[in-house]
């Protein structure tokens, strides 16, 4: 392993037997590199600009042949297949995901209902895909060939049923609430791919940056689009996570986390790698906060309001 000293990969340096700090010093460095305020900031004004002209990001390269149990840093391949099959049967079916936030979004928010679900004809027909489900559903298929490659065998995947639209007679109220789970389910995301790509080196870890990528791409969108289209709730909603009573928003933040760990072996973890990706939630959300606090009503009526197709170029 001599040739691997000091080597650097997408997180910064490779540590082959990681302690708590090694590891918390690849969160950071993979954080200001992906969750920096002006990355943020970019994802957010790209949002007007794809509800004109949509266009997915396209990924690297991938040498899927070369995935292999060496590109995995210091963590049980039982544990960390159960991962992936547990991240593959939160990510699918998309489908129905982009379907049942099109509809909650549609009366209100047109473009933002074609970004995340396309057109649909009377009859239900997908005539367009939208860019959130073009991007998210490269996700299946590439965690599907990493547990592939590492196992000789095909993954099933347990197929869940998503909710799906179930209207009030408040629309506003409706996609709050739709839109809030969302957000988290995003969030989790982001903090998972992001805590695998420090415990991953090489392909592995390649493929990984793409899911990041896309996911805080995702994350930056709805959490902008939901900070202008719900301001004074979602402020509050973020105040009382940061200063309010601090008990209930950390047992709220403990509650989502548990039931995403589930899904994912969690019990199976030893404790340190617990501990990172605790670790890893508390600095993705310092990150989002602090780029969030720049976020006036002004700048983002100008990305969202009636007038935002003028200035889709405002740095
Ligand atoms: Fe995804
Ligand atoms: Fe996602």
């Amino acid at each position: 392993m001599n040739h691997y000293l000091n080597a650097r990969d997408l997180a910064g340096e490779i540590c082959y037997q990681p302690t708590f700090f090694q590891t918390k010093s690849r969160v950071k460095y993979l954080n200001q590199k992906y969750l920096n305020s002006a990355y943020l900031r970019d994802r957010l004004e790209d949002l007007p600009r794809q509800f004109i002209n949509p266009q997915s990001r396209p990924w690297q390269n991938i040498d899927w042949n070369s995935i292999s149990q060496s590109q995995i840093i210091n963590l049980e391949l039982e544990v960390f297949l159960a991962i992936i099959k547990g991240s593959l049967d939160t990510e699918a079916p998309i489908r129905d995901y982009t379907q049942t936030s099109r509809q909650y979004l549609e009366t209100i928010h047109p473009q933002m209902a074609r970004f995340v679900g396309g057109k649909v004809r009377q009859d239900n027909a997908i005539i367009e895909l939208g860019l959130w489900e073009k991007e998210e559903r490269q996700h299946t298929p590439a965690l599907s060939k990493i547990y592939q490659q590492l196992t000789g065998e095909k993954v099933v995947i347990g197929w869940r049923k998503p909710k799906s639209y179930n209207p009030s007679d408040n629309p506003h109220r409706d996609l709050y609430r739709h839109g809030l789970h969302r957000i988290i389910t995003e969030y989790s995301a982001v903090c998972l791919y992001l805590w695998l790509m420090t415990r991953t080196t090489g392909t592995i870890q390649q493929i990984l940056a793409e899911l990041l990528q896309d996911e805080i791409n995702h994350l930056t969108k709805f959490w902008g689009f939901g900070m202008w289209l719900y301001s004074d709730k979602f402020r509050q909603q973020i105040k009382a996570r940061s200063t309010g009573n601090s008990y209930h928003s950390m047992m709220r933040l403990v509650t989502t986390f548990h039931r995403m760990m589930k899904t994912l072996a969690w019990d199976y973890w030893k404790i340190n790698y617990k501990i990172e990706l605790i670790y890893t939630f508390a600095k993705v959300l310092e990150n989002m906060k602090f780029w969030s606090s720049t976020l006036t009503p002004e700048y983002l009526e100008r990305l969202f309001g009636s007038n935002s197709t003028e200035i889709i170029n405002i740095k």
